[in-house]
């Protein structure tokens, strides 16, 4: 009988045969059949529903062979493409390749006994933070095209779009690590779903399992000593609470549930629906604010959805709108005057248009 073998969505191949039914993220639906084989399309389909990782035919190798295999570092520190190609990046280069190596050394001394030091993935979140605080109009242009190392860009993107809406709640320094803490670790428990020592295999249901990764997350980071605080770990715990109360693992509803979790939330959405591992991106900045506001009061909590939007704009950066006089332009960020008039690229113009009153978009191309 072959193994089943856990993989992220990025490492499937054509041809790929389901090892066990998969099921819908949002109902009990099976959605795919044990031994079907995957193509294109079904990736294409998996990618819009946001899963993740599926569980392949395979031939038995640890997870942790794979992993090694893929994420040299070379391959992470490979250049990819940011939402928006040519505009000025979130935080600098240096700055998120820095957090990626620490982060992912960080992560494999995770699987090792005992507990671990954390004091150069504080560093250089310290050092995000301090750049972003001083910040006075936020451009959400972050690396989007995940060629390896999914968990740890998206941990990473996360962290920085959530200390942009935290900050914007005006919390202080002080909140603003924990939070970007929180953040960053937030799916570290999908790395260990084939760990036994973690999962109970044999009860749960395939999604059960892989929303344990919440759970599994909390246990780690606690026995290891990396978040000592209460609150950054409950924030790991809840992330996938959703503001109605119809979330996991405890079905906590509006202000109950953390607050950190309640802010990394909608940064791990954006982030994750703006990602993309193919060539064809699954949805633009302006589609997922889009359909992140369509789960306002459901998912998200409206309050910290009002702070979001202030950061991105109705527009959010790499837009592609077009003008009233017809030309076309791409959204660099807002102008902090309205969330309608945003920075403007034209060719190798910039143009706000807060201060073009005869200037405004008429449509969204994409
Ligand atoms: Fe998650």
């Amino acid at each position: 009988m072959a193994a089943v073998e856990w993989k992220p969505l990025e490492d499937i191949k054509n041809g790929d045969v389901l090892a066990e039914d998969l099921y819908d993220g949002t109902s009990f639906k099976v959605l795919l059949s044990k031994g079907t084989r995957i193509n294109e399309d079904i990736l294409k389909n998996l990618e819009k529903r946001e899963i993740l990782w599926i569980p392949v035919e395979g031939k038995g190798e640890k997870l942790e062979k794979i992993r090694s295999s893929i994420d040299l570092d070379q391959e992470l520190l490979k250049v990819e493409e940011p939402i928006a190609p040519g505009i000025r990046l979130s935080v600098p280069d240096e700055m998120y390749r820095g957090i990626i190596t620490s982060f992912k050394d960080l992560s494999e001394e995770l699987k090792v006994e005992g507990r671990i030091n954390t004091e150069t993935v504080e560093h250089t979140l310290a050092a995000v933070v301090d750049d972003l605080i001083i910040q006075e109009n936020y451009v959400v242009n972050l690396f989007r095209k995940h060629v390896s190392g999914y968990l740890y860009k998206h941990g990473i993107n996360t962290s920085i779009l959530s200390v942009m809406i935290g900050s914007t709640l005006s919390m202080s320094r002080y909140h603003l690590i924990p939070l970007a803490k929180a953040a960053l670790f937030h799916d570290v428990g999908l790395m260990f779903l084939k760990d036994p020592e973690y999962v109970d295999i044999g009860s749960l249901s395939d999604r059960d399992k892989l929303l344990q990764h919440t759970t599994i997350g909390y246990k780690i980071l606690s026995s290891k000593g990396i978040l000592q605080s209460r609150e950054i770990l409950d924030a790991v715990l809840e992330h996938h609470e959703k503001f109605d109360g119809t979330g996991i693992p405890f079905e906590k509803k509006g202000d109950d549930i953390n607050f950190y979790a309640r802010i990394l939330q909608i940064a791990d959405a954006y982030d994750s629906l703006t990602s993309t591992t193919t060539k064809a991106l699954k949805l633009s900045p302006y589609q997922a604010l889009k359909w992140i506001l369509a789960r306002s009061g459901k998912d998200y909590d409206p309050y910290v959805l009002n702070a979001f939007v202030k950061v991105v704009g109705m527009y959010p950066t790499g837009t592609k709108v077009k003008l009233n006089d017809g030309r076309i332009g791409t959204v660099m960020r807002t102008s902090g005057v309205g969330l309608l008039v945003p920075v403007l690229i034209i060719g190798d113009k910039i143009l706000d248009l807060s201060k073009n009153k005869n200037t405004w978009i008429v449509s969204v191309i994409e």
